[in-house]
């Protein structure tokens, strides 16, 4: 069988899921914390380090970016899968995601925006550089700090027997890192 191509009613995007789902923390006009998954997002550069995100500019969470320019970028683990579909299907526009899902947040070290207390990681940082594309705004973010559960990391990454990233595929459904493969080495 050779490929078929997508007909007009399929997403072209799966194509690209599943896809590793962060958590974005912001500080909203209103003075409170926001917080949104998205899984659209890849790190850019190294030097200086850098992750890109992109923010439908219809959200809450880009309202709170244009008026405080930093975020935490939490990465939550498969075991948050409910409560990471949850806050991305309401908006911080109708609802304190943060008092009602009871979310812990803590002090970050460079940014006056909190880490998710209940990520294996956090990453702090700042806007960079923006581009509309289409209806979002696609954020580069510098990377400040970034912070990782120390008994679940190693020097290679994650420790896939203790946890696992939440990767999104469509709608609710979620993956987790499968099977660990290591490539042939170039002779
Ligand atoms: C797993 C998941 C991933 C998502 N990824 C993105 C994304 O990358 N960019 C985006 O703009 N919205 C994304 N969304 C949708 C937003 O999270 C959703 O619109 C959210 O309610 C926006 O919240 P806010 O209005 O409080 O900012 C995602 C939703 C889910 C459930």
């Amino acid at each position: 069988m050779g490929f078929r191509p997508l007909s007009a009613g399929e997403r072209f995007y799966y194509v690209l899921h599943p896809s590793p789902t962060v958590v974005i923390v912001t500080k909203c006009p209103n003075g409170r914390y926001n917080a949104m998954p998205a899984s659209w997002n890849m790190p850019v550069s190294e030097e200086p380090p850098s992750v890109a995100v992109a923010i439908d500019r219809e959200s809450y969470t880009f309202e709170c970016l244009e008026s405080h320019p930093e975020a935490t970028i939490n990465v939550p683990h498969s075991g948050q899968a409910d409560l990471v579909y949850a806050l991305g299907s309401v908006s911080g526009r109708d609802v304190d995601k943060v008092a009602k899902y009871g979310l812990k947040l803590e002090e970050s070290a460079s940014i006056s925006v909190p880490r998710w207390s209940d990520a294996i990681a956090s990453i702090e940082a700042r806007v960079w550089k923006k581009m509309d594309v289409g209806e979002v705004r696609l954020y580069v973010f510098e990377v400040l700090g970034v912070y990782v559960r120390g008994d679940l990391y190693t020097r290679w990454g994650w420790d896939l027997t203790k946890t696992s990233t939440l990767l999104h595929g469509a709608g609710r459904t979620f993956y987790t890192v499968g099977r660990r493969l290591v490539a042939r080495k170039i002779s």
